[in-house]
């Protein structure tokens, strides 16, 4: 089975760069039925409000003609444009999505199932010189990072990335002799981080994942490991396991002025 991978959209960000009458739903729907795949794996930003990102998912079903499942980027949960500010409540609108897998392995086939969330940031990838009242500012040298405005789970940052990291793990558990393909937003491993030096990373990638991931990897049959957030279009493979991160990004990080060129660039495939 072949699947497709993709995350990052971005389509209200990214909608200027369209020539008149072309949509990112179109778009990414043709490059899923160029590549042939089976199913596509949305990896989380795709608007700034929930309303479009659903919208968005709907269609890209329709118009694929293939299975796709997602999970939620940061982004998604923003309700920039219906004003929700229960995030949670946001959450339960994806998760009752047909797209859904939160909460909701989704079982391939006899050997493989697709298992994941959001996950969220606890600040292990920032810089140890900062204490755990900066990170809980979000801001450093006048920059905030957005989703202290947007987002809002009636918890701390350290206590989302556990109410995420604890779905995951019983989902893992529930699917055990499984291959596993691990789908989140948020960045699993060290690798996919900013690189240093970077002056304003060395805090801001407080806000890009979590290193705990790796007891995941460890302990569970995970094979794939599917990401988004940092805009990154890069794979790796390390001890067994590929690791994804095939964001289409913003359009400012394109090396080209054209959504479909991006397009092509960004999506990768793998075959199962
Ligand atoms: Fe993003």
């Amino acid at each position: 089975m072949k699947i497709g991978v993709l995350s990052d959209i971005h389509i209200d960000g990214n909608a200027e760069m369209l020539s008149e009458g072309q949509k990112y739903v179109e778009i990414v729907a043709e490059r899923a039925r160029l590549e042939k795949v089976e199913l596509l794996l949305i990896a989380g930003d795709i608007s700034n409000d929930y309303i479009t990102s659903l919208t968005f998912l709907h269609g890209l079903e329709e118009a694929c003609a293939c299975k796709v499942l997602f999970v939620p980027g940061n982004h998604d949960y923003w309700s920039k444009e219906n004003g929700i500010t229960d995030t949670k409540l946001i959450y339960e609108k994806f998760k009752k999505d047909s797209t859904s897998i939160l909460e909701n392995p989704y079982i391939v086939n006899d050997e493989w199932a697709v298992v994941g969330n959001s996950g969220w940031y606890d600040h292990s990838f920032g810089d140890s010189k900062f204490s755990k009242e900066e990170f809980a500012q979000m801001t450093y040298k006048e920059r905030t990072w957005q989703d202290h405005y947007f987002v809002d789970w009636q918890m701390t940052n350290p206590e989302a990335h556990r109410w995420f990291y604890d779905k995951i793990e019983k989902d893992l558990q529930a699917v055990e002799g499984k291959n596993i393909i691990l789908m989140t937003h948020i960045v699993t491993h060290p690798e996919f981080i900013v690189p240093m030096p970077n002056e304003m990373f060395e805090y801001f990638n407080a806000f890009i994942g979590s290193d705990e991931y790796d007891d995941l990897y460890r302990k569970y049959n995970i094979k794939v490991s599917v990401m988004g957030h940092v805009h990154y279009r890069k794979s790796l493979e390390l001890n067994d396991i590929t690791y994804i991160c095939a964001c289409l990004g913003n359009s400012n990080e394109w090396r080209t002025s054209d959504p479909v060129k991006e397009l092509e660039a960004s999506f990768v495939t793998l075959t199962i």
